[in-house]
This record gives structure tokens, sequence and C-alpha cells, in this order.
């Protein structure tokens, strides 16, 4: 894929800007607040239909307005594409060449943003939930009506506590909350798992390349009952056992403790967890090698490069590490989008564009910091 210009209307603190973008990698750089990662969100949400920082679409349009838009200039298969986002009083909509279509639709199989964002670079450190997110993504990224499985999953997981909490869950209601929750989530842990081992050889050799030591490895945990047996049925067959053994436990908490909301992505270092025992140096080559993973993957399963959002982590690293994922980038055919506040920081890539961000307004400029 390659994304060719980028136009957004009242989004955050843009009132009409447009921008080209560049075939290989694009700098967005500007003072503190200007407005970077607002454009890396806008191209992120045109093909995601989410942002990657809010789940809240009063959020990101523009304060006093009532709606906002983003069109995208893409090449897709060798066809050139354009997507019009559009968010009006809460509710999206989204247009791919003038009709209609939704986040799994099909015609934009292939079409994937990674985002690379400072707090991803401690991931491995985070809590489990960001790990399970970045998993989600990950999957997301090269099987589109994933979001739409893990959305199902966890209304029915609300739904569920929600009873709970009031004391009101009746038996009948726990049996079908539980049954859409094991089709659900037999679903998600055997998404999740795929992708794991899809990562896991590229994450081990990325590692040993930036920073060497200890092998580093990941592994998807679930609970011991989900996680000692295979296949959709088995897991969901297993799912359902754990919800009804867990049942009383939970009326008596009022949430569900059991299931793959409670599962972890786990980066070791040798034997040992990452998060518990990892060092600061560590955890960022962890991160930098989980993305490289993810990269390759997204590029081999789509048979489409991905374009890949850096939003200021250029500066969240050390020398080695920052040259190092210049290398990675200059040696990918995917396309960068980077956010910076200081252009200083950046090697002379190929075909560089930049821009300055200022105010809510997008300037052309030269390659010269
Ligand atoms: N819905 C909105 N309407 C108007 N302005 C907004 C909206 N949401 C965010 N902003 C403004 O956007 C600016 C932040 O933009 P952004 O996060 O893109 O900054 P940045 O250039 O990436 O800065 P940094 O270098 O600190 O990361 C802030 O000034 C904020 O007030
Ligand atoms: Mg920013």
């Amino acid at each position: 894929m390659l994304v060719k210009d980028l136009r957004v209307r009242n989004w955050r603190n843009f009132e009409d800007e447009n921008l080209r973008v560049g075939g290989e990698v694009t700098v967005l750089f500007g003072r503190n607040g200007q407005g970077k990662s607002n454009l890396l969100e806008a191209i992120y949400y045109a093909f995601a239909f989410r942002s990657f920082r809010t789940n809240s679409s009063r959020d990101i349009v523009r304060w006093g307005c009532s709606g906002a838009e983003i069109e995208v200039g893409f090449e897709l298969g060798g066809f050139d594409r354009r997507l019009l986002a559009c968010v009006e009083n809460g509710r999206r909509s989204t247009t791919l060449d003038g009709k209609s279509v939704r986040r799994d639709t099909d015609s934009l199989a292939g079409a994937a943003a990674i985002v690379f964002a400072p707090e991803d670079l401690r991931l491995a450190k985070a809590p489990a939930a960001e790990r399970r997110r970045a998993l989600d993504r990950a999957v997301f990224a090269v099987h589109r009506p994933y979001l739409r499985e893990v959305m199902a999953f966890e209304r029915a997981l609300k739904g569920r506590n929600t009873l709970l909490r009031r004391g009101e869950a009746t038996r009948e209601l726990l049996d079908s909350y539980d049954e859409i929750l094991a089709v659900t989530g037999s679903r998600i842990v055997l998404r999740r798992r795929q992708v794991v081992s899809a990562l896991a050889p590229q994450f081990a050799q990325a590692f040993a390349e930036i920073h060497g030591g200890a092998a580093a490895s990941i592994r998807y945990r679930s609970d011991g009952r989900v996680g000692s047996v295979e296949g959709e049925a088995e897991i969901g067959e297993a799912l359902r056992r754990g919800l009804a053994e867990s049942r009383g436990l939970d009326q008596r908490r009022g949430f569900t403790g059991f299931g793959p909301h409670t599962d972890d992505l786990e980066i070791l270092l040798g034997q040992r967890l990452a998060r518990e025992h990892g060092s600061q140096g560590q955890i960022r080559s962890l991160a930098l090698a989980l993305k490289f993973a993810e990269l390759l993957h997204v590029e081999e399963r789509n048979r489409e490069a991905p374009v890949l959002l850096l939003d200021d982590v250029a500066s969240e690293l050390d020398d080695v590490r920052r040259q190092r994922l210049f290398e990675v980038i200059a040696s990918r055919t995917c396309q960068t989008m980077m956010t910076v506040t200081e252009r200083r920081l950046l090697p002379d890539l190929p075909g560089r564009i930049d821009w300055q961000v200022r105010e809510g307004r997008v300037e052309a400029a030269g390659q010269e910091a």
C-alpha cells in the first residue's frame, strides 16, 4: 500500500489542511502541541476506523464543530483509491471511492497502518491489558473482521459484569452470556495464539540483532484450563467450563475473572519474564524487536506493505537503537510517516519529504534543519 495524500477537515486542531505524503519517508516536525501526532492519528483512523489514542469521537472533532473529515488518497493492489472518513454528531461513516464501506470490507484487505508510539516502548513492563491490545492490533492488521469479533466479546463481558455487579445475574442470563463469551472468546484466543507464533521467530532474531545477550521469546498465556487445549471447539468448551466453574466466585466479587480478557502476552528474556526482570534498555529493545516482527509479519501476510506511523519514537531512543530503527526503515519497502520535534535526530533518508506543523497548519519545508 502507498499513501499519497492526506486531507483533514475539523480534525483535532486542524481546520482544513492537506499534504502530499512521501513515497518513502514523510517527516512531520514542529514544537510540542502543534498537531503532529494528530496527523498520524488521522491516517490511522482512516484505515483502522478508530483512533489509537481515544475511543471518543468528541476528542477527535475540532472543538466547537459538529463533525470531522479525513480524506486519504492511496494506492492498493495497483489501483488508486480514495478513502473518506467522516464523523458527524458522534456517528462515523466511511466511503471508498464514493461507496460506503465497513471496517472489515474486502476492498480494504491489505490496507494496514502500524503505529509505534513512546508508550509502546514500555510494552514489556506495561499492564497486561496493553499487551493484549497490541496483540489485537497486530491481528487486525492482517485480518480486518477481527475487531468485530473482539467488540462482540467485550460487549458480552460488559453485560455480564453489569449483571454481576448489580446482583441481578440469573442463571438463564449468565448462561446466555457465557455462551457468547465462549464462542467469541475461543476465536480471540486462537487468533492471538496464531499471531504470537507467527511473530515469535522474527522477534527472537530481531532482538538478537538489536541487543544480543539473553535470548528473547514471546508466548501467549491463558488460564491453564484453556492453555492446555487446541482447536476452536476445544477452546470454546474449556471457556464454557471455566466460566461455569468461576460463576460462584464471580457473583461474590461482582466481575468476570476468567477468560481471554485476563490473558497475557508473555515476553521473556531467557527463562525470566521481562516485565519483572528486564532492564530499561532491554525493555526498549524488546519493544523495537516486537514492532519489527510485526512489520515483517503484516507485510508477508498481506502481500502489501503497511504504512508505518512513528510517533515521536526517535527522540525516545538512544543513538544505537535509533540508528537500528532507521536502518530497518531504510531496508524495508514500507512507507513511513514520523513525527519529531528535533529534526537533527533524523538521518537523510532517501525520498524524505518534510512538513512543518505549526498551530494546526501544515507547511512544506526543505530537508535542512
Ligand atoms: N478536538 C480538538 N480540537 C481542537 N484542538 C485539539 C483537539 N484535540 C487536541 N487538540 C489540540 O491539539 C494539540 C495537540 O496536538 P498533538 O498531540 O498532535 O501535538 P504534537 O505536535 O504531537 O505535540 P508533541 O510534540 O508534544 O507530541 C494540543 O494543542 C491540543 O489542545
Ligand atoms: Mg505528539
